[in-house]
């Protein structure tokens, strides 16, 4: 993981490798990871970007936008370098409401991923985006809206024409038993409102040498067949978490429920939950209208509520 200072400078090389098309590879060597391992290319002693890239454009994202959301936008950007999206946009909530913006990243050289993981954002390939909602409600009554947040990526995949898609309590979403999605979900609590982050990665071309480094199963758009431009599918998830935050606003997420059962990975069958060392199994009933897990377990029947939860199907 690089610090703000070397991601700071890593995305300066980033602007000359745009304008030269390469930089000497010794330059990169303050990195304490190799200029690969960011999805960078490195041939002849040269960094240089890999052909045919598709880089994000932040007037292509915004043509991709509706009208109707103009009306909430207040700033767009796309970084070459960011640590994180979600860490860059909580430092500027301290001094800002951060309602309406939507940061993307190009490479993020220390992407958070939910429980203290890590995401891996190589350059120029996925799409990683934090964007900023201030809600008048308490923290507390936001419960149903991580899970808002999943179903509404999980349906804009369908509409990608994409078969096997589901998405996993919370808010992780898959294919085929793989994940291509995730969600983190921070609050900043202030005296009349509260500011959301909502982070989203979405694999859109892994490389083989990042998903070597991922511990679980992984898929992406372009190996399920996905032909969409990056800037395409950034205006068009811009879109739907729009929408499924005004939803959320007006009706909770209890009008979700069932459309969330229908496409929850794990309704209905059996699942380990593990709350840190805790570990028990039991039998998904469903969601309830906050957005808690009903899981038989035995006799009695729990609702699980933190995000800090590991959920495995056991069947
Ligand atoms: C997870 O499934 O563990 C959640 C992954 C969330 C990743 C996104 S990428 C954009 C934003 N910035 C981060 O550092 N994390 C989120």
């Amino acid at each position: 993981m690089a610090s703000r200072g070397q991601t700071e400078q890593l995305a300066g090389l980033l602007g000359r490798l745009a304008r030269e098309g390469n930089v000497p590879a010794d330059q990169f060597g303050f990195l304490p990871v190799s200029p690969q391992e960011l999805g960078l290319l490195v041939r002849d002693g040269a960094v240089r970007l890999a052909e045919g890239l598709d880089l994000l454009d932040e007037g292509a994202i915004r043509d991709a936008l509706p009208p109707s959301a103009d009306a909430w936008l207040r700033d767009l950007v796309v970084f070459p370098a960011v640590d994180s999206t979600n860490s860059r946009m909580a430092a500027a909530a301290g001094s800002a409401s951060v309602d309406g913006w939507v940061w993307f990243a190009e490479l993020q050289t220390a992407g958070r991923g939910r429980r203290g993981r890590r995401w891996f954002t190589p350059f120029a390939r996925n799409i990683a985006v934090t964007l900023g909602f201030a809600l008048r409600s308490p923290p507390a009554a936001l419960g149903g809206l991580s899970l808002a947040v999943g179903l509404a990526v999980a349906r804009l995949l369908q509409s990608e024409g994409l078969a096997g898609v589901a998405v996993k309590w919370p808010n992780d979403i898959y294919i085929g038993g793989a994940k291509v999605c995730g969600v983190l979900i921070e609050l900043v609590a202030r005296a009349d409102a509260c500011e959301c982050l909502i982070g989203i990665g979405l694999n859109v071309d892994l490389p083989e040498n990042v998903r070597a480094r991922i511990d679980q199963q992984v898929t992406d758009l372009r190996c399920q067949g996905v032909t969409t431009s990056r800037n395409a599918i950034a205006g068009a998830l811009v879109r739907a978490i729009v929408d499924a935050v005004k939803g959320f606003k007006r009706r909770g997420f209890a009008p979700m429920r069932g459309a969330y059962d229908d496409l929850h990975l794990c309704h209905g069958k059996g699942v380990e939950i593990a709350l840190g060392a805790d570990v028990r199994t039991g039998r998904v009933l469903g969601v309830t209208a906050t957005g808690a897990l009903r899981v038989r377990c035995g006799e009695k029947v729990i609702e699980i509520t933190g995000g800090e939860v590991s959920l495995r199907p056991s069947d």
